[in-house]
Formats: structure tokens, C-alpha cells, sequence
């Protein structure tokens, strides 16, 4: 049976325990509604540490719109049924108000990473993001954290904020994992109706098609772009909030394309808002 732990003092007393035997610990933290995707970080977790620690937390600070925050899935006991499949040794699910006990006047804010793409979409997303990691980071001190490359601008955000901050951890990126059909799995998904599930992975074919044409030797980034929307657009049930060729450090978009890029793009599918990238490197 995985450790539940739903407050903060009795979190960090069961983690100096922990450290008292010399463990490695391994941090996942999540907002729950668990799957595969989580399940790949708790695994590479389990190998890497002697101790793993999940957190379950749907934090409202990262939330940009209310029904949204309404609307995400909570299901404690399946969720804690995830972790213990998964090996989980311990999850720390504390309430809103253990993390947000008054008014907070202090904030995380990671400049220049946070503002363009996921953060022009969504103000004020990775402000919450980075300060809820940042509280995590300091309730949990782990040895190294795991984070998934499905949402590589938070990666990026957390990976700035732990290099700047001076935060002990080793934050580890794990690769996307995806449904056979391509669809990246997340969360939201469950919202998407069945005829929306079955156009969904046409997001991701846009993006094989952008990594196709800069596997070839495209060097331009607007015919890769344009390339990628025109697909998209064939199905007019996707709105498209952005797609671009970008570096995968500075989340800046690109022109030409002369290595490493990231691929990254944001649609709409009803109610639902899908994100996705891919890592992909010119010829
Ligand atoms: O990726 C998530 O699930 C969340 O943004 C995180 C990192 C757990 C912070 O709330």
C-alpha cells in the first residue's frame, strides 16, 4: 500500500525518515486523473531512486479559466490505486488549504520562458505552475524529479526555475507517451466526445508531417508551419491557437531551421484544449 500523506508536517517528517535510511528519493508530481503518461514517469522513478513519492494536487493557480479548473477530473481512490500499481511508495494529496493556507503574496515567475505560446495563451498558467513546483520542491527535497516532455515549455519553465533558484534536484524529462493512434496522452482527454476522440490524432499527424518535411532537409520554418496548418485545416473542427517551429530551450521561434527544433502547437476540439510537440533535428 502506497503512504498517503495529507499534510505538510507530516510529509517532511516522513521524509527525513526516509532520508534516515540513505534512499534515494524520486518526486512525480501531478494533479491526478493518472495514466499511462504518468505511469512512464513512475516507472523510470522506481529505477532510478529507492523511494518514490507521487503528489496529487490540482493546483488553482495555474488554472487561467474557472471551468477548467471545475471540470478537471478528480478521483482520489482510483488515483491511489494508480500509484500503488505503480510502485509508489508514498503520495502526498493535501487540500488547497494546507497549500494555500491565506492570501500568498509571493510568487514564481520564470521571465521571458512564460510569456510567449502556452503563456500568451494562458496568463498567468506558469506563474502558478512554477510556484506550486517551487512549494513542492521545498516540502519534498527530493533527489530527482520527473517531469513529462508532453508539456515541454513547463519542462523548460521548471528546469530555468530549479537552475536560477539553486534547487537541489535533478529534474528529469520523460518522452510523450501516446495512444496507438498517436493521440498524446493527458488528462483532458476523457472530456473529448467520441467523434472528437476519433479526429484528435490528426493533431499529432500534422505534427509527423512538420517533422517529416525537416527530416527531408526543409530549412524554412514558414513552409514547415504552413505545411503542418494546412493539414490541420482540412479539419475544420480544430481551432488552431498556435503551431511553430521553435528552439527547444528559449521556446523562440526559428527561421531557418539549422538543428535541434522543437515542433510545438496548441487547437481547440470542442470544450477541449489539446497541446502536443515534437523534438525534431534538421538533416
Ligand atoms: O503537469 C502537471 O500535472 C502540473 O502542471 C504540475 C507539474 C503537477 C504542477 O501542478
Amino acid at each position: 500500500m502506497s503512504i498517503i500523506l495529507r499534510t505538510i508536517a507530516q510529509t517532511r517528517e516522513h521524509i527525513a525518515a526516509v532520508r534516515g535510511h540513505r534512499l534515494a528519493i524520486g518526486l512525480v508530481p501531478t494533479m491526478g486523473a493518472l495514466h499511462e503518461g504518468h505511469g512512464a514517469l513512475m516507472r523510470r522513478a522506481r529505477e532510478e531512486n529507492g523511494y518514490v513519492v507521487a503528489t496529487i494536487f490540482v493546483n488553482p493557480t495555474q488554472f487561467d479559466r474557472a471551468d477548467d479548473f471545475q471540470k478537471y477530473p478528480r478521483d482520489l481512490d482510483t488515483d491511489l490505486a494508480f500509484c500503488e500499481r505503480f510502485g509508489v511508495d508514498a503520495v502526498f494529496a493535501p487540500d488547497a488549504k494546507e497549500m494555500y493556507p491565506g492570501e500568498p503574496l509571493t510568487s514564481v515567475a520564470v521571465a521571458g520562458l512564460s510569456t510567449r505560446l502556452e503563456g500568451e495563451f494562458r496568463p498567468g498558467h506558469f506563474r502558478g505552475v512554477a510556484t506550486i513546483v517551487a512549494k513542492l520542491f521545498n516540502i519534498l527535497p527530493a533527489d530527482r524529479a520527473y517531469f513529462g516532455e508532453k508539456d515541454a515549455q513547463q519542462l523548460a519553465v521548471i528546469q530555468k526555475m530549479a537552475a536560477d533558484l539553486n534547487i537541489p534536484i535533478t529534474i528529469v524529462p520523460v518522452p510523450t507517451v501516446r495512444e496507438p493512434d498517436g493521440l498524446a496522452m493527458s488528462s483532458r482527454n476523457q472530456r473529448l466526445t467520441p467523434d472528437e476522440r476519433q479526429i484528435a490524432p490528426l493533431l499529432y499527424q500534422a505534427l509527423c508531417e512538420a517533422e517529416r518535411l525537416i527530416g527531408n532537409g526543409m530549412h524554412s520554418a514558414s513552409v514547415v508551419r504552413q505545411a503542418a496548418l494546412a493539414l490541420l485545416a482540412q479539419t475544420p473542427a480544430f481551432r488552431v491557437e498556435y503551431l511553430e517551429v521553435v528552439d527547444p530551450a528559449t521556446f523562440q521561434p526559428v527561421e531557418p531551421i539549422n538543428g535541434a527544433v522543437r515542433v510545438v502547437a496548441a487547437v481547440w476540439l470542442g470544450e477541449v484544449r489539446l497541446i502536443d510537440n515534437l523534438p525534431v533535428s534538421v538533416r
